[in-house]
């Protein structure tokens, strides 16, 4: 996606040869007519499957999300990574391992907003190791609900998140795929070829 890699290129800052910074319009502020726009692509990747909810998670995998679940008439769900106060104690819980923080979280989701009927487009930011996709994958599954496929904003796809989805069969749908952030430089994995 044009806009999505530009705004990368232009905005993004290379904070290592594995961190992309994209604070300016995705992870702190954000570019709300950008993201309404990456919605709307990955709801366009998917609309022919039925989708009949989207999962993501707090806190950047939430507006993306908001118009993929809009256009495909889906409902929007995130797993919270703090248990609220409110939520009652039906939940589906999964544990996500962080590298950058080196700590294992629970995440949640009530019972009452995933069941055995749905299927399920989960949405986030970065897919980089796997481990947030994985955690909503195992929630899913809980559900007995179907997981149809897997929107990224941002692939690391120099990290192996991407392969461990498709080795179990999962469809990955990623609007910027980045090959590698090597001397402070963004490069796409679609302008290998040039
Ligand atoms: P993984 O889930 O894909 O395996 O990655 P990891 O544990 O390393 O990610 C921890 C957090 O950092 C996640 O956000 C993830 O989206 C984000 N992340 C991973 N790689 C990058 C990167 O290169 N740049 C940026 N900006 N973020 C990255 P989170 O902690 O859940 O935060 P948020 O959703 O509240 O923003
Ligand atoms: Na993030
Ligand atoms: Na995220």
């Amino acid at each position: 996606m044009d806009k999505l890699k530009n705004a990368i290129r232009e905005k993004g800052r290379v904070l290592s040869t594995e961190v992309l910074k994209v604070d300016s319009f995705l992870n702190h502020q954000i570019d709300v007519d950008l993201m309404m726009s990456v919605g709307e692509e990955l709801a366009r990747r998917f609309q022919t499957d039925s989708i009949t909810k989207v999962l993501t998670i707090e806190s950047s995998g939430i507006a993306p999300s908001m118009t993929a679940a809009r256009d495909l008439g889906a409902s929007l769900v995130f797993a919270r990574k703090k248990k609220s106060l409110t939520m009652n104690n039906d939940v589906f819980v999964s544990q996500v391992y962080s590298f950058t923080k080196q700590e294992t979280n629970d995440i949640t989701v009530s019972k009452d907003f995933l069941n055995k009927n749905d299927r399920v487009l989960i949405i986030d930011d970065f897919l980089a190791n796997g481990q947030a996709a994985f955690g909503l994958i195992d929630i899913v599954q809980q559900a007995g609900a179907t997981v149809v496929g897997l929107g990224i904003v941002i692939e690391k796809s120099f990290q192996d998140g991407r392969q461990r989805l498709e080795d179990q069969g999962y469809r990955v749908e990623s609007l910027a795929r980045v090959h590698s952030l090597e001397n402070g430089q963004v490069t796409f994995v679609d302008e290998l070829q040039l």
